[in-house]
């Protein structure tokens, strides 16, 4: 089951079903779903708690809240969007005056829309300009963090973001190179970075620039600080038995929400050990291949 972007392609929801159970979404029931992207697994919680659950959901991306407008029209009474970071759940759920709720879901990362519409720079395959910012009410995009980061900034955010080993000849380059030009497309980047690295160090199975990439992305829309920030203030608004559920893409990430919910006295950490997708689902949806889930409940 997928959601057909408006360029013709599919996003198909990460580990809906494990995450379904472990919310048990039922009628009456208020729910918050921080990155409703394509709808996929907030489309699942309105339908299992029908007639009369309700769903508040976070997506700060403009293309993604206008795909929604058709494909859950028929969910509009019960559903509230709010064009705000997930971060901000606290000024979210005051908008829409919500004061307890019955479960909250995370699915971090990028949508299919996103990732798939090489325009917005998230992709080195395609040459466009280097944007990155999900929100495009944002300040900071990848152009701008390329033109005005210290080498010394620049080689952190490769190496902590992106596990870059090359991370210090890299940003050497960069500064080289933006003495010349702008740096403002993708193409240029990889070229860049593609002559930074000794081609011995050039990896075997992922594109040369995948880490510096990610790491950029990381940076320019403050992923981790966010992630960190909605559980710390997600928890307060759960009723006692409720569900925290993340779906995390890589190990910064699924680091971070495996210290928070152990270390908050408040949560009860239901998943030991992550939940990750079957073979038949990573088949299916090579997108789920790093998923990861893990759920706490509220005391
Ligand atoms: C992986 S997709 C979610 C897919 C969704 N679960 C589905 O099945 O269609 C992540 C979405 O969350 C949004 N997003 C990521 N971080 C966000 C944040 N901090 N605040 C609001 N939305 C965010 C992205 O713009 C993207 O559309």
């Amino acid at each position: 089951m997928g959601t057909e972007a408006d360029n013709g392609q599919i996003h198909i929801p990460v580990l809906l079903r494990e995450c379904i159970e472990f919310l048990a979404p039922h009628a009456g029931g208020v729910y918050v779903d921080g990155t409703l992207g394509l709808g996929g697994h907030t489309r699942e919680i309105l339908s299992q708690s029908a007639p009369d659950g309700r769903v508040v959901a976070f997506e700060w991306d403009e293309n993604a809240l206008y795909h929604n407008q058709g494909t859950l029209r028929e969910y509009r009474e019960r559903l509230t969007i709010i064009r705000r970071n997930f971060a901000e759940i606290d000024e979210g759920l005051k908008e829409a005056e919500v004061e307890k709720i019955d479960g909250l879901m995370i699915d971090v990362g990028l949508s299919s829309l996103q990732l798939d519409y090489g325009e917005r720079g998230f992709s080195f395959q395609r040459d466009a300009a280097l944007d990155m910012r999900m929100d495009s009410r944002n300040e900071v995009s990848a152009q701008s963090i390329l033109a005005s980061a210290t080498e010394q900034e620049l080689a952190d955010i490769f190496f902590y973001y992106g596990g870059e080993k090359q991370a210090r000849p890299i940003a050497l380059a960069i500064v080289e190179n933006r003495k010349k030009e702008r740096i403002e497309t993708t193409k240029q980047l990889v070229l860049i970075v593609a002559h930074a690295i000794p081609k011995r160090f050039h990896p075997k199975k992922i594109h040369v620039a995948t880490k510096v990439f990610q790491a950029l992305r990381i940076a320019v829309n403050t992923e981790l600080e966010n992630l960190s920030r909605i559980i710390d203030n997600g928890v307060k608004y759960l009723k006692p038995g409720a569900r925290f559920c993340v779906i995390s893409f890589h190990s910064l990430e699924d680091k971070i929400v495996k210290r928070k919910f152990k270390n908050n006295e408040q949560l009860e950490v239901i998943t030991t050990k992550p939940v990750v997708p079957g073979l038949e689902e990573v088949a299916a949806n090579s997108r789920a291949r790093s998923a990861r889930l893990r759920v706490a409940e509220k005391r």
